[in-house]
């Protein structure tokens, strides 16, 4: 991703230092600052504080966060103990669990493989999201006003994105989309992060409410939906942020399409049904708060809900197989029910 003439990947590496390096995401939209972690422990907890978010950013991040235990550590146990800590941060998205498994069975090799598993999980999440890019965009007409929920672009992956890179390649096929932002309560991703996005990519967009989909819907101003995915089952149920349930329903009462983009790092073959994938509860002051900068650029919180009451915050929601009418994949475009026969491909 450029950003004022400079790219930027989400998370990376690096091997001199033992650091692992990101994109403040608290920060974002108001400002950009990288920040850098020394060890497994400070990443694991950019993950959990979402200093780095995102289903392929969190995933890279973790495989990163496990190569840094293999290089300051020496015995197994606290490999293992590594893993554990690194794995507690988030329960959802899957890719957090391909990576620190695949960098932990490297490491039990050597550190060196470890670094190297680490770097290829990285490298081929921001190939994948390319590749669903040029996928997609085979769905994107000219002109397409396009709906998307949370932030599922290249802040939510190591480059790229999943549901944006879509309307990245259409954008670069010189095909101009629209994009429709759900703002994303309680945490905001689409209205700051898909929005800083877009923005910096010159892709028109508005923000909407939360709710205000079905109005746009009812007047037949979004032909598709395009949302990423946290974790696909086997059968094609699909967990993602927290109101994506509701706009599949939408878009099946206004018959509009409704794609879930993702690599296959983010399909849990293990899981058949979404019932089984566990959801994860966040803490009530996401929703009873609104965080931004006052005046001096200083970031606030500002309680926006009747003191004295709770809320209830989850972080996920799942979509059955049968509102979804297609994945687009890095391995091409892909109905629920054919996914277990691309498993092999
Ligand atoms: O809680 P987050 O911000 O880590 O949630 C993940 C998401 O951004 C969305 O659910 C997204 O659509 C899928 S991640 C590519």
């Amino acid at each position: 991703m450029i950003i004022e003439q400079q790219h930027y990947r989400t998370v990376w590496y690096n091997k001199d230092t033992n650091t692992v390096s990101m994109i403040n995401q608290i920060k974002l939209p108001f400002e950009l600052e990288i920040v850098h972690f020394n060890t497994y422990q400070d990443t694991a907890e950019a993950i959990r504080n979402m200093t780095v978010r995102g289903a392929g950013a969190i995933g890279a991040t973790a495989g990163f966060a496990m190569a840094q235990a293999f290089v300051s550590h020496k015995e197994e146990k606290e490999w293992t103990q590594a893993r554990l800590f690194i794995e507690a941060t988030r329960p959802t998205a899957v890719n957090l669990f391909y990576a620190s498994e695949k960098v932990y069975n490297a490491g039990l090799e050597s550190v060196a493989k470890a670094l190297e598993m680490a770097q290829a999980i990285a490298d081929e999440d921001a190939e994948a999201c390319r590749a669903i890019g040029q996928h997609g965009n085979t769905v994107i007409n000219d002109k397409c006003r396009i709906l998307t929920h949370c932030n599922a672009g290249w802040l939510a992956f190591v480059d790229y994105g999943s549901a944006l890179s879509p309307v990245y390649a259409a954008k670069d096929a010189g095909k101009e989309p629209f994009v429709y932002i759900d703002e994303t309560r309680p945490r905001g991703q689409g209205a700051r992060l898909t929005a800083f996005e877009l923005h910096h990519n010159a892709v028109e967009h508005r923000i909407i409410a939360d709710n205000a989909a079905a109005h746009y819907m009812s007047k037949g101003q979004i032909n598709m939906v395009i949302t990423g995915a946290d974790r696909i089952t086997a059968t094609g149920d699909v967990a993602n942020k927290i109101g994506t349930l509701e706009k599949a329903i939408l878009a099946r009462a206004f018959d509009i399409p409704f794609y879930v983009a993702a690599p296959f790092s983010t399909i849990d073959f293990n899981t058949e049904h979404g019932e089984q994938i566990i959801i994860e509860e966040r803490d009530e002051e996401e929703l009873l708060y609104h965080e931004g900068p006052n005046e001096e650029g200083i970031m606030q919180s500002i309680r926006m809900a009747s003191p004295g009451s709770h809320g209830l915050n989850p972080a996920f929601d799942i979509t059955p197989n049968h509102y979804i009418t297609a994945f687009i994949t890095e391995k091409g475009i892909i109905k629920p029910n054919e996914l277990k026969s691309f498993k092999q491909k």
